[in-house]
């Protein structure tokens, strides 16, 4: 008895030690839950053109290539899917009642009008210099019918950089989102999205994911997918 009460007190600083220990592992186990809890993964970029998610840039042309929606519909003598038809108008609509009126200037383009579009900038600029503001055929988010280049009634400025000065497109850029567009190309961006700033060009994604970019303040598709930093 009194030799087992000895050998009790004796392990009582190692014990002491082991418990620490374990608590300390808990800690930091419940530490790194909580980590991995609040950090959202990213969601999977849909590959997909008619997902009205895809992601098509330099890296991730369209599949196929030559891919058309089936869908297409008219605003004026533009054309563009049906569903980004429908937040266009609403868009058109408040953007003019709040007296920034926008216009379309291009939106949906096929694989062979891209090309004729590249092919003409590559002569004018050079191909190095075409690639930062045009899509080779095949790349462009134009072919998705999910995107369109606005402009202003005067025409002044049509998909030049003075359009991000307009009010028009100072209302687009703080308003799209509310309509599921967000502006593809932001500005100090090139390095992430693969072009230069184009403050003209909205990209429809859907109301759920330009709420989620806007609120997080996340700027690029290509950032929203996890994919650059
Ligand atoms: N201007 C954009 C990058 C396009 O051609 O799709
Ligand atoms: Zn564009």
């Amino acid at each position: 008895m009194t030799s087992l009460t000895v050998a009790s007190r004796e392990q009582r600083p190692a014990l002491l030690r082991l418990g620490t220990l374990l608590a300390a592992m808990l800690f930091a186990f419940t530490l790194v839950l909580a980590g991995s809890v609040s950090a959202e993964a990213a969601p999977k970029a849909p590959k997909d053109p008619k997902n009205i998610g895809v992601l098509v840039n330099k890296n991730r042309p369209l599949k196929p290539k030559t891919y058309v929606p089936r869908d297409l519909t008219k605003i004026g003598s533009a054309k563009i899917r049906k569903e980004p038809a429908r937040h266009m108008r609403s868009m058109m609509s408040a953007a003019k009642k709040a007296k920034k009126p926008v216009t379309i200037v291009s939106s949906y383009r096929s694989y062979k009008s891209q090309k004729t579009l590249f092919s003409q900038y590559s002569r004018w600029y050079g191909a190095k210099y075409a690639s930062t503001v045009a899509a080779r055929p095949g790349y462009s988010e134009h072919q998705t019918g999910l995107t369109a280049d606005l402009g202003t009634p005067g025409g002044g400025c049509a998909l030049g950089k003075c359009f991000g000065n307009t009010k028009a497109s100072k209302w687009v850029a703080s308003n799209s989102w509310k309509y599921g567009y967000i502006i593809r190309y932001p500005k100090g961006y090139t390095k992430v999205t693969g072009y230069a700033y184009e403050p003209w060009h909205v990209r429809y994604v859907g109301k759920k994911i330009s709420s989620k970019m806007h609120h997080k303040k996340i700027r690029t598709l290509e950032q929203y997918y996890g994919l650059k930093r």
